[in-house]
């Protein structure tokens, strides 16, 4: 997985100061690397959502070779490794903490009460766009990834970006296909 990582990582230029202080940040004050993806849908494990990210990430820069060339790498890699990054909570303080039963993780996860609410790809945007400053595209992209399955996507239909519109389609091909194979 840090292989796939670093890989994606090292296809941003333009903006390669910005994203190594976020991803710092996230290392070292947040759950990044050690989050699940959900508490009991997809990848509700220990480094669950570093593997859904890099995994749409992944899929997104394939789709985008098919349909849309024009796409940079560096914005496939930016919207899709961190479109979920609200499923870290804030800097400190966890959105998913590990459920314990008699001193033991019990395997599953519980959502932290004590993080404030937003809707999670508010929060990816929110906590982007602290360190690295995005194209009008990305921040559609990241804000409306989940689509019509939100009724937020309704603020976008029919005026969706290309880059929304796939990284929306590597999301769900990721989660609904690739993660179900295991
Ligand atoms: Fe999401
Ligand atoms: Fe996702």
């Amino acid at each position: 997985m840090e292989e796939r990582y670093n890989k994606l990582l090292s296809t941003i230029t333009e903006r390669k100061t910005e994203v190594d202080k976020f991803i710092e940040v996230l290392r070292s004050e947040t759950t990044w690397l050690t989050s699940p993806a959900s508490t009991k849908y997809h990848l509700n494990k220990e480094g669950g959502l570093l593997e859904h990210s890099v995994g749409v990430a992944e899929t997104l820069l394939r789709i985008r070779d098919a349909l849309a060339p024009g796409i940079s790498d560096e914005s496939c890699v930016i919207t899709g490794l961190f479109h979920d990054v609200g499923k870290v909570g804030m800097p400190g303080k966890p959105y998913y903490l590990p459920e314990v039963k008699n001193g033991k993780h019990t395997g599953a996860y519980t959502i932290n009460s004590e993080v404030v609410a937003m809707g999670l790809s508010l929060r990816s945007l929110y906590l982007i766009s602290q360190y690295i400053p995005l194209s009008d595209d990305e921040a559609q992209a990241i804000a409306y990834h989940d689509g019509m399955y939100v009724p937020e996507g309704r603020a976008v239909a029919h005026r969706e970006t290309p880059l929304l519109l796939l990284l929306h389609w590597a999301d769900m091909w990721a989660a609904s296909v690739r993660e179900k194979k295991r």
